[in-house]
């Protein structure tokens, strides 16, 4: 198995694409896919386009469907939700489907929607994203982080290096082995750095900041959790993400 990490949408390749795609937006987009799908949404459809999630969920019923939007940080006038993986309880998401358009996040999972396998992940299901592959075994892999407006953020490659330094590990094999380009080398030695202090590295990044200012102290804590989710968000078709059972 070889792995490729790219900062941003921007850096991925539009073509050639890996066997199995994954985006990471640690804050907060797949926090909030992966909090949603466990606790009983039926399905999570991601758009970057808002006028096209207000009109594609038009056609479902009231009752089945949440419209999530976030701009900025900010929840977006109009929409049910905003983008806090703390608002996805199981008494809300029950078996409804979960219509999200976020800043960054959203856009990730769309540059990859092409790839035969779609994935997302944050630190909170980072071990059922490792044992995926591990029981899958695609020969190659894209970790594609959503960061900030076509910038590098701290804490999607840290999560892209949580990952890479899980898989080498169970693997048994170096970090040589599966590595596939310089950056997974990067995020790897960034996560060595910063895995006991998650949570700190995570005031440290610029959106974690953001986040800040917007009274966000519970997301960043909850997002900062490693592994306390065991659900593997898949694409079931074009832009829809189902559990994988
Ligand atoms: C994004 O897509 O940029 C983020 O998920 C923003 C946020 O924290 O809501």
């Amino acid at each position: 198995m070889k792995l490729c990490v790219f900062h941003t949408p921007e850096l991925t390749p539009d073509q050639n694409y890996a066997d199995c795609a994954i985006a990471i937006d640690v804050l907060r987009a797949t926090s909030t896919i992966a909090t949603a799908l466990a606790v009983g949404a039926e399905a999570v459809q991601v758009f970057s386009d808002l006028d096209k999630l207000m009109h594609e969920s038009e056609s479902w019923m009231p009752e089945k469907r949440l419209r999530a939007g976030e701009r900025g940080g900010s929840k977006v006038v109009g929409c049910d939700l905003g983008n806090s993986p703390l608002d996805c309880t199981p008494q809300l998401m029950n078996e409804k489907r979960l219509f999200i358009s976020t800043t960054n996040g959203t856009r990730a999972l769309q540059k990859i929607q092409a790839s035969p396998t779609v994935l997302a992940a944050a630190l909170i299901n980072r071990k059922a994203i490792v044992e995926y592959l591990l029981k899958q075994q695609p020969d190659t892999v894209w970790i594609v982080n959503a960061g900030w407006e076509g910038s590098f953020a701290l804490e999607d490659t840290v999560c892209a290096g949580a990952i890479a330094h899980t898989l080498a590990e169970r693997l048994d094999c170096s970090l040589e082995e599966i590595t596939g380009n310089d950056e997974v080398v990067g995020a790897v030695t960034l996560y060595q750095q910063w895995k006991e202090n998650l949570l700190e590295l995570l005031h440290y990044a610029s959106h974690g900041k953001r986040l800040l200012k917007l009274d966000c102290h519970d997301d960043l804590k909850y997002c900062a959790g490693l592994d306390v989710l065991d659900v593997v968000p898949i694409q079931r078709e074009i832009g829809v993400l189902v559990k994988n059972s």
